[in-house]
This record gives C-alpha cells, sequence and structure tokens, in this order.
C-alpha cells in the first residue's frame, strides 16, 4: 500500500513536470485586437500564432512546458481591395496567423520562459521596441511570487510628438522607443554604450518606466521587471484596465 503511495506520488510530480500551460487571451479594449505569439528559435511553435479578438472576445492557447517565446497584439488591421492583411501596429505579415514572424515594432511585448521539472517559469513586459497597447499578465494558480505584471497604462497618450506612430484617423496608434526614433547608440545600448554600467535610463526611456514600472523600458533595464512563478497559467489582457 505505502509503495503504491509513493508511486502515485513520483508519477503525479512527473505529470506536473510535463504539464501544458494554458495562455487565456482576452480583449479588453474598446477595439478589435489580433494576438499575435512567436516562440524562440530553439522552442516549437504554438498551435495558434495569430488570431482575432473581438472587444469581450476570450481564446486560449497552450504551450509546452519549457516553452519559450513571446506574445503581442496587432492594432487597426484592415483587408483592403485586393484582399491584403495588414495592421498599423504590431504587424507580422500579410495574414493572421503570423507563422513564425515576429511583431512590426513598436510593439507592447510579453515574454515568457516556461519551467520544466517543476522548474519556475520567468516572465515580463518589454518597452524596448515601442509600446502600442496596454497589455496584463496574470498569473493564474501556481506557487512562488507569482505576481501579476505588464503595463496597463496608455504610453500613447504621453508618448512625445517625436516618438509617435500616427493612425489613419491622426491619433497615436502607437509610440516609438528612442532607439527606433534615433538609432543612436546611447539610446540603443550599442557600440561604446554596449554596457550595462554605461547605457542608463534615459529621458525617453523614464516616460515609459513611470507609466509602466513592471516593464523593460531599454535594453539594460534594472533586473526589477522579471517575474517568476510555477506551475502557473497566465491570462493575457489587452487593455486591463
Ligand atoms: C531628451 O533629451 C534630448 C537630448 O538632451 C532632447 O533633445 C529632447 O528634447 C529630450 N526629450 C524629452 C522628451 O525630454
Amino acid at each position: 500500500m505505502e509503495k503504491l503511495v509513493i508511486l502515485s506520488f513520483v508519477f503525479a510530480l512527473f505529470i506536473s513536470g510535463a504539464k501544458s500551460v494554458t495562455f487565456t487571451f482576452t480583449n479588453k479594449c474598446t477595439y478589435t485586437v489580433w494576438a499575435g505569439t512567436l516562440n524562440n528559435a530553439d522552442k516549437p511553435q504554438l498551435a495558434q500564432t495569430g488570431f482575432q479578438l473581438d472587444t469581450g472576445a476570450s481564446q486560449t492557447v497552450d504551450a509546452p512546458a519549457g516553452w519559450g517565446g513571446r506574445m503581442w497584439g496587432r492594432t487597426l488591421c484592415t483587408t483592403d481591395a485586393s484582399g491584403k492583411f495588414s495592421c498599423v501596429t504590431g504587424d507580422c505579415g500579410a495574414q493572421v496567423s503570423c507563422n513564425g514572424a515576429g511583431g512590426a515594432t513598436p510593439a507592447t511585448l510579453v515574454e515568457f520562459t516556461l519551467g520544466t521539472g517543476g522548474n519556475q517559469d520567468f516572465y515580463d513586459t518589454s518597452l524596448v521596441d515601442g509600446f502600442n497597447l496596454p497589455m496584463s499578465i496574470t498569473p493564474q494558480g501556481g506557487t512562488g511570487d507569482c505576481r501579476g505584471s505588464g503595463c496597463p497604462a496608455n504610453v500613447n497618450a504621453i508618448c512625445p510628438s517625436e516618438l509617435r506612430v500616427t493612425a489613419p484617423d491622426g491619433s497615436t496608434a502607437a509610440c516609438k522607443s528612442a532607439c527606433a526614433a534615433f538609432g543612436t547608440q546611447e539610446y540603443c545600448c550599442t557600440g561604446v554604450s554596449n554596457d550595462p554600467n554605461i547605457c542608463k535610463p534615459t529621458n525617453y526611456s523614464m516616460i515609459f518606466k513611470n507609466a509602466c514600472p513592471d516593464a523593460y523600458s531599454y535594453a539594460y533595464n534594472d533586473g526589477s521587471s522579471t517575474f517568476t512563478c510555477t506551475g502557473a497559467n497566465y491570462l493575457l489582457t489587452f487593455c486591463p484596465s
């Protein structure tokens, strides 16, 4: 009997180690969002790499233990007269599925490295490549620190004009990083600035950091932006507040 209990315990551990993680995407924006997913180069592609989410809609996507990659939202997508699908922000090619293509910058990114065998997941929100829409990460269940993260603020509303990406109606569709806008070594942490001791926050990265303290705002951001949790599923919300 005792042997059976131990055996089932070991089996349960094995199952939990191999367990997949469910991401639930929810769109609370007043506009339609097209979600995108991209695996890291050494990880498998998820079953869904892009899908439409109307206001109020949700969709789940499963990822295997050990998966790593990113998710983002595409906005202001339309199909033109010739049938070509394209988005003003976060675009990944002329179709709804991204199929291994990343989102065009600027785009708010959430990034995951999932644990295996009961090890912790790492997750963060990155504005290093700019911002296009508010997004949050909410762990569901799990053990450990498991804090919510993300960039719930609308950075577009406070984007300086020199970083702005304008929507067809003249509103601000996205906000570029200073690196993307100016390409200097200081803003991109490249060349002589390719050193965490040299590349420091700038007046531009501070706009992003002040609006969204949980998110990375430039390449060598402080360690305060990576979060961990073990054994959770994750709710990913567009426009959480
Ligand atoms: C940031 O600093 C640069 C260089 O000092 C300056 O040209 C720019 O106007 C500043 N931008 C903001 C938004 O403060």
